[in-house]
């Protein structure tokens, strides 16, 4: 029987993880998760109480309370805070500067490393993040650090988004440059490549490049 490995991709936004783990899980039957998602569901709750991203005593004290649930559906994996379903909210704009912001405190990692480790439990997954392959599963069967030009990043988000006014490639550009700076500054698990990461550079590749590529490894773990 094929081995069950724990599969891991870093690296910063828009370089084209979550397109890819859903496909390289989809390709081995594995399940994926987007421990993005956990982040940005705590960030709707924070937002909704209006707790400011700096308040750790609030945050803690919201956390206290707190069941983060990630589920595979039909139609892809929903995300839920307390009963209600975010899976929708949790990409508006400022929930994406928000995640990107409580994600730096301490007190959020620790509540969500416990529920990432639970779902990574019976391996078999594809998990895509920041921190996966250095912080949450050190011990991960084959890890990916994924990165891609600036540009093209950008022109890859831009094109995902929903049109809005005076929403720009330049300004999706500056955000991302911001949120860049944030995830990889961040004293608490910052956005790095592990030791052992494998690096791959998609600018000028497909997400069915990058899925081959990826395989390649893959196998090569699960023959040896
Ligand atoms: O992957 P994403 O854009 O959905 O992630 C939202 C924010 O969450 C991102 O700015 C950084 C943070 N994050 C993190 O710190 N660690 C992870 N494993 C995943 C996301």
């Amino acid at each position: 029987m094929a081995k069950r490995l724990l599969i891991v991709i870093d690296g910063p936004a828009g370089a084209g993880k979550t397109s890819v783990s859903r496909r390289l899980a989809d390709r081995l039957g594995y399940i994926y998760v987007d421990t993005g998602a956990l982040y940005r569901a705590v960030a709707v709750r924070a937002e909704d109480l209006g707790i400011r991203s700096d308040d750790d005593t609030a945050l803690k004290q919201l956390l206290d309370g707190l069941t983060i649930r990630y589920e595979m559906r039909y139609d892809g994996p929903h995300v839920l805070a307390g009963d209600v379903d975010v899976t929708v909210r949790i990409r508006e704009p400022k929930i994406t500067m928000l995640a990107s912001a409580i994600s730096a405190r301490p007190v959020v990692r620790e509540f969500l490393l416990g529920l990432q480790r639970q779902l990574g439990r019976e391996k078999a997954a594809v998990f895509e993040g920041r921190d996966m392959g250095t912080v949450v599963f050190p011990d991960a069967d084959v890890k990916f650090f994924l990165i891609a030009d600036i540009h093209e990043r950008a022109r890859r988000r831009f094109q995902e988004l929903p049109p809005a006014p005076g929403m720009t490639v330049e300004a999706v550009e500056q955000d991302m440059i911001r949120r860049d700076r944030n995830d990889s500054t961040r004293e608490a698990a910052p956005l790095k490549p592990a030791a052992d990461a494998v690096r791959i550079d998609s600018t000028e590749l497909s997400i069915e490049g990058v899925v081959e590529k990826m395989m390649t490894v893959v196998r090569d773990k699960m023959e040896n």
